[in-house]
């Protein structure tokens, strides 16, 4: 049996106790003040520091806001590191992307001078069939209205344009102003719109980023991102790739007929040719001579059909490394202000618009000694200025956010969250209590629910909703 612990040597126990508990706490303080392990204190420094001043929105796109990300880091765009970034601040936008948004300056300018957007422009290009109206209010997407978006390919493009929209405004740490807009789904839309291609004379209509920046998978593509990182991984040296001239693609279109069948007719026999018809109707045709859009990457020369229609097929080809051979685009997308057609910065071959000099142009192109200098010059110039720079999606989610700023800045009324100008009397709780409660109607359905019900109001019932599963969506092949 243990002795009883003597008072002595209990109290000797608690000064031991309390000695050791003073050096631990001694030592952790001095642990702690002296700032804990170097490397650990300076990562969480950096993650938790708050922003040294509330992030501010430029009014005009592309102007320079004093957020001090680049004074603070020295940061820099380089691809490698920041094309997928979708949340880049608006300095670092404006840094990397500083002639992105010459569309957006040249809408804002236009609607200026016209003295600023109205409600009622809003719900002019909204009362056109196939286009959704939207409210951006306090960063968040709600779809106000939608109209002929659910068949063939207006559903793939309106919910692909949303969920670009969506992606660019849940990626922005900062506060974007309330806008209100209409978003034309179909080609060749009119009044204040957003569209994916206009006429030089279609002054109202605001450029936005085509569909296929999202996903595309009816031309094959998983997505944009992943479609890019396949010419990327395999970055084949210029002059190792097919000395030819590659397009694929439906021949009678109604928007590109004229276009296409010029290329197919002034390209036939010719030994550089590799343009090819496929009639998507024909299973033959379409397993002999489909090229996945990446493919067209390995290919020296790369022609582009766009006619006034939004094609969507540039993009893909300027982040090839190769030529793109275009002829004089009349749809014009928001980025084809940064295309070149000659001088030191050339950076495409511009044909006719029949294509009627393509023979002799090629003739010139397919030299030995054009290919290794100037040739090599044309393919790095479409290289870095789009592959590495303005077709990646970090500039895709920053010029969403500077066509908002934009559209603020001219748009001539406050968008509302509520409908207060229908408000309802309802009865609530059943006839028992009969209480009338004054309720606000609530405009629209907030992204996260359209996307899954493809519809703007909430109380319908189940089976009314346009939910596609499927069966009867035939996707127009238009690549
Ligand atoms: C940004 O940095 C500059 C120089 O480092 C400083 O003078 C300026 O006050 C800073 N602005 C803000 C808003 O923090
Ligand atoms: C497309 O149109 C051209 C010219 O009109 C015609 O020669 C060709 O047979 C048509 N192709 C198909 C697949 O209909
Ligand atoms: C289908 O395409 C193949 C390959 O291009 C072609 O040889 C064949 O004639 C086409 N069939 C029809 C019915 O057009
Ligand atoms: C145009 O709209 C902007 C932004 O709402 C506003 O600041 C400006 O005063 C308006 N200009 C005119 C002429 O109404
Ligand atoms: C749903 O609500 C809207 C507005 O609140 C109303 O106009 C519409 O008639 C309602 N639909 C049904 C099926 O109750």
């Amino acid at each position: 049996m243990a002795p009883a612990p003597t008072q002595g040597s209990r109290l000797r126990q608690i000064t031991g106790w309390t000695a050791a508990c003073a050096l631990v706490i001694t030592v952790l303080v001095y642990f702690f003040k002296s700032g804990g392990i170097p490397t650990l204190r300076q990562k969480e420094f950096d993650y938790l520091r708050p922003p040294a001043s509330p992030p501010l929105d430029p009014i005009r796109p592309g102007e320079k806001v004093e957020d001090n990300t680049t004074a603070t880091t020295g940061w820099s765009f380089d691809y490698r590191r920041d094309s997928n970034n979708y949340g880049l601040t608006a300095t670092q936008c404006a840094d990397a992307f500083p002639l992105l948004y010459q569309e957006v300056d040249r809408a804002v300018n236009y609607e200026r001078r016209s003295g600023n957007v109205t409600e009622k422009d809003v719900e002019d290009a909204w009362f056109q069939n196939e286009a959704v109206k939207v409210l951006i209010y306090e960063n968040q997407l709600h779809i106000i209205n939608a109209h002929g978006v659910w068949t063939d390919h207006n559903r793939l493009r309106s919910l692909a344009t949303l969920s670009a929209l969506n992606r660019a405004l849940a990626s922005y740490h900062g506060q974007l102003p309330n806008v209100e807009f209409t978003i034309a789904i179909r080609d060749n839309p009119t009044g204040h719109a957003l569209a994916y291609t206009r006429l030089s004379n279609q002054e109202n209509l605001w450029l936005m980023p085509g569909y296929g920046f999202w996903s595309s998978p009816s031309s094959g593509l998983r997505s944009y991102a992943a479609f890019r990182s396949i010419p990327i991984s395999r970055e084949t040296d210029f002059l190792d790739k097919f000395q030819k001239l590659i397009w694929r693609g439906a021949q009678n279109i109604s928007a590109g007929a004229r276009i296409r069948n010029a290329l197919i007719k002034e390209s036939n026999g010719a030994d550089w040719s590799d343009v090819k018809a496929i009639d998507w109707k024909n299973e033959t045709s379409v397993r002999e001579d489909f090229v996945l859009m990446e493919d067209h990457c390995e290919y020296m020369f790369a022609a582009e059909t766009g006619d006034n229609g939004h094609n969507g097929r540039l993009k893909y080809l300027l982040n090839c490394n190769n030529i793109v051979i275009a002829h004089d685009l009349n749809g014009i997308e928001h980025f084809h202000h940064l295309l070149a057609s000659s001088g030191d910065n050339q950076n495409y071959v511009k044909l006719r618009s029949d294509f009627s000099d393509l023979k002799k142009v090629m003739s010139s192109l397919t030299e030995p000694s054009f290919l290794e200098d100037r040739g090599r010059q044309i393919a790095d110039n479409a290289r870095r200025m789009f592959r590495d720079r303005y077709l990646t999606p970090a500039a895709e989610a920053c010029y969403w956010r500077a066509l908002i700023r934009g559209w603020a800045s001219v748009q001539g009324f406050t968008p509302q969250l509520w409908d207060d100008s229908e408000e309802s009397d309802r009865f609530v709780g059943g006839s028992d209590y009969e209480e009338r409660s004054q309720r606000r109607n609530w405009r629209g359905m907030p992204f996260e629910s359209y996307i899954l019900m493809e519809e703007v109001e909430f109380n319908l019932s189940v089976e009314n909703r346009h939910i596609c599963v499927g069966s009867q969506t035939t996707f127009q092949k238009t690549i």
